[in-house]
């Protein structure tokens, strides 16, 4: 088999008969029949033809198709953003009276899922705040069909052991669910640990410039395929565009990724010299707790990097006032360095205590590097401490 690297850039569809070099974009909502029998025969699946792109889209099927390749999965499916990607997943491998083991260092927006809809849908859940697997146990029951974890999670970069997750969940019958989003095919693949489902927000490092949102679902074939009437009945389908903009991106996500690596990791050392910083986060420092495990399993640290600020939540609103280039934006994995303070931002709906259960401390800042000159970020951190 092919690098990873090829992989990103020589996966393409079949050139069209005006010979394009770069991949071409089919923005199109549905697609013509030569007469009724070859219709006919498109919606009774005797033939292999597109019809409409709620079901179907060749650029939505190329970015599927290197997604399957490089997350080493047999399929994959692409959703309109990374929430509708977890909500197909759980829409379609639970019903009614099942039960969740959900990390409670997970995005935001999957826990308020299981609040909102799953909950009164008769689906109940536990939050489980550890990485170490042996506290999962009290937890499963009977009814227990999924784990649901995100290593390195989003921001406090807590790592979970994926290969003891994936044991456990074959050991008690249960599906190993694991967002992959901070890490990227290229530095963690999931499935090679024994993991079941993996799951990705496009909008991150697979776009990669902030520019357009993407969600994938990758597994073995029978569980991606329980997606499909889903993605076609109820329609989160990725437009087209986006997917051709997201294809694009992986023929670059390696190089990226790299770049952020190092700058990250550059960063972070950098923070740990600082006096005014109580702690700093990054799998790859020998400091993290995490540290031998994401060695194992991770090919880098990833791009984001946290510390703590001493003195508490005024001290990280007055460190991002502060900020001069750096972006102050919810998003990350862009090729623009972002900063947030999610105690008072993305996280300041919990509270206090809810937030330190799952290590977002007062004074947390969280850093997405991304691709300008390491110097810069740097001076522009340096400068944000004030004197
Ligand atoms: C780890 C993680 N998973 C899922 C999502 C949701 O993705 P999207 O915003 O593309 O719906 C995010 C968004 O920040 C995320 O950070």
């Amino acid at each position: 088999m092919q690098k990873f690297e090829t992989r990103a850039i020589r996966l393409q569809m079949e050139r069209t008969h005006q010979k394009e070099h770069s991949t071409p974009i089919f923005p199109t909502s549905s697609f013509v029949f030569a007469d009724a029998e070859e219709m006919r025969m498109a919606f009774t699946e005797e033939i292999d033809a597109n019809i409409y792109s709620r079901y179907s889209n060749p650029s939505v099927e190329e970015f599927e198709s290197k997604m399957a390749s490089l997350e080493n999965a047999e399929m994959a499916i692409a959703t309109a953003s990374g929430m509708s990607a977890v909500f197909a997943c759980f829409a379609c491998h639970l019903k009614q009276g099942d039960h969740v083991l959900l990390s409670q260092a997970v995005f935001g927006s999957t826990i308020k899922l299981f609040e909102n809809f799953f909950g009164k849908w008769g689906i109940t859940y536990d939050l489980v705040n550890s990485t170490r697997v042996e506290d999962w146990q009290k937890y499963v029951k009977r009814e227990t069909k999924m784990l649901y974890l995100e290593t390195p999670s989003n921001p406090a970069l807590d790592i979970f052991y994926l290969s003891d997750f994936a044991s456990f969940s074959k050991t008690n019958k249960i599906l190993l669910v694991v967002d992959n989003c901070f890490a990227t095919p290229y530095l963690q693949n999931p499935i090679d640990h024994g993991c079941d489902l993996v799951i990705h927000s496009a909008t991150k490092y697979i776009d990669g410039q902030g520019r357009v949102l993407g969600g994938v679902v990758a597994g073995r074939s029978d569980l991606v395929s329980a997606i499909v009437p889903f993605m076609r009945n109820a329609g989160p389908t990725l437009s087209p565009f986006n997917a051709w903009i997201l294809s694009k991106s992986l023929e670059t996500l390696s190089v990226r990724m790299d770049r952020h690596c190092e700058n990250a990791m550059g960063l972070a050392l950098y923070l740990e010299n600082k006096p005014e910083v109580l702690y700093v986060k990054y799998p790859f420092l020998t400091s993290h707790p995490g540290y031998q495990v994401a060695k194992k399993q991770m090919r880098a640290g990833g791009g984001i990097v946290a510390f703590e600020l001493k003195g508490g939540v005024a001290a990280g609103r007055q460190f991002i006032d502060r900020v001069k280039m750096l972006s102050i934006s919810p998003n990350l994995g862009d090729t623009r360095s972002i900063i947030t303070h999610p105690a008072s931002s993305t996280h300041s709906k919990l509270t206090q205590e809810q937030r330190e259960q799952v290590g977002i401390t007062d004074g947390l800042i969280r850093v997405s590097v991304g691709l300008e000159h390491l110097d810069d970020i740097i001076a522009d951190i340096d400068q944000a401490f004030g004197q």
